[in-house]
């Protein structure tokens, strides 16, 4: 039976359920959701990451890595972490830069997160050399010193959707509609703990994700007690931007619910709701600054010329490249980038100019 006609048939028993049911049942179905089911990037093939974009991208992360753990005195063991590491080209990118930075490599432990079977293959096949070991999820990963890196891995987490009605906070859900598709429904009240804390006017949607907070609040309180950094890369904004649910496959933007397992869902990161979790557990939130100031200030735009410089028949690859990971409406302002430290640790590379614990 297709994962849509199962969800039809637990919403048929069972009545509406919530967006983020329906997103988890669409990304994560053991046996039909769209990050269990073979390579996903490779499926969806329209939607390109970061790192898959130029190695520029993993390579100074991992130099970001390494500055804040010369910064905290070099501790050894550390465990190096990376959530959803999709094709593992991120990992390989960092490993390979930081080969020769004295004791980084031997200090290391990596730890790879991923719920995908096919993913891991493929984060196998690069990354053996380093000895990963794989979990299911954060808390199975020994508390030593954290050095966690994440790119495009919250906005997959799911996503409740509260809307205003002229009748108060409502939780917005899916149900069946008369033709035997799926349709929206919006169930009042919405759950005492995700309601806005401040009123809004009728029409409003907004967005919580209870999941991505107690990550981030996990990651905080980890640094907090043993010390490490963690930058968390996405597609997000500061605060306020309503209704971000959607849907791509391999030919671009498709409807949310028409497909469920088949499609790629995902909403932006409200960066201000991670920040305020990572505070509450007693860590420092750095940022969100955008992708594309970050990149620049570690460095990004002289690596390329370096790596033009060496093979000058890709100098127009690069500069494609370079414009899609810093220019202004391509990934360098839709992105965002919030580094987590210890209280009282000095800013970590790329956020000099952010103030810790700033309203982002
Ligand atoms: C959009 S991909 C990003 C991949 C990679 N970071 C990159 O930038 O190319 C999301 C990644 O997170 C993994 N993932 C998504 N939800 C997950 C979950 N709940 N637990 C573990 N891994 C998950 C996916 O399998 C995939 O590796």
């Amino acid at each position: 039976m297709t994962l849509a006609r199962r969800i039809a048939d637990r919403i048929r028993a069972g009545g509406p359920i919530t967006v983020a049911a329906f997103m988890e049942a669409a990304m994560q179905d053991p046996e039909d959701g769209y990050y269990r089911r073979g390579d996903p990037l490779g499926r969806s093939g329209d939607f390109v990451t970061a790192p898959e974009v130029s190695q520029m991208f993993g390579e100074l992360i991992g130099l970001w890595c390494v500055e804040g753990w010369l910064a905290a005195g070099s501790p050894s063991p550390i465990r190096l972490v990376e959530l959803g590491p999709g094709r593992g080209t991120l990992m390989a990118d960092a490993l390979r830069a930081t080969a020769r930075v004295p004791g980084f490599h031997a200090a290391l432990r990596l730890h790879l997160v991923e719920s995908s079977p096919g993913l891991r293959r493929r984060q196998a096949a690069l990354l053996a050399a380093a000895g990963p070991q794989w979990h299911e999820r954060l808390e199975d990963v020994p508390a030593d010193p954290l050095w966690l890196v994440a790119n495009e891995f919250l906005d997959a987490l799911p996503v409740h959707q509260l809307v205003r009605t002229a009748d108060g906070w409502a939780e917005r859900a899916v149900t069946l509609a008369p033709d035997g598709g799926f349709a929206f429904a919006d169930i009042l009240p919405a759950p005492p703990d995700l309601v806005p804390d401040r009123d809004l006017p009728p029409g409003t949607v907004v967005e919580r994700r209870p999941a991505a907070e107690a990550l981030a609040a996990a990651i905080a309180r980890r640094i907090a007690a043993a010390g490490g950094r963690a930058l968390l890369v996405d597609y997000g904004y500061d605060a306020g931007a309503g209704d971000t649910l959607q849907a791509v496959g391999r030919h671009g933007r498709v409807p949310v619910l028409e497909a469920p397992g088949t499609v790629d869902l995902s909403a932006h990161v409200a960066f201000a709701d991670i920040a305020a979790a990572v505070r509450a557990a007693g860590a420092a939130a750095w940022g969100p600054v955008p992708q594309g100031r970050f990149l620049r200030s570690l460095g990004i735009a002289e690596r390329a010329e370096r790596l033009a410089a060496a093979r000058p028949d890709a100098r127009a690859t690069l500069a494609a490249a370079l414009h899609r990971l810093i220019g202004a409406g391509a990934m360098g302002t839709l992105f965002k980038v919030l580094a987590i430290t210890p209280e009282g640790a000095p800013p970590p590379a790329g956020f000099a100019a952010a103030a810790p614990g700033a309203a982002p």
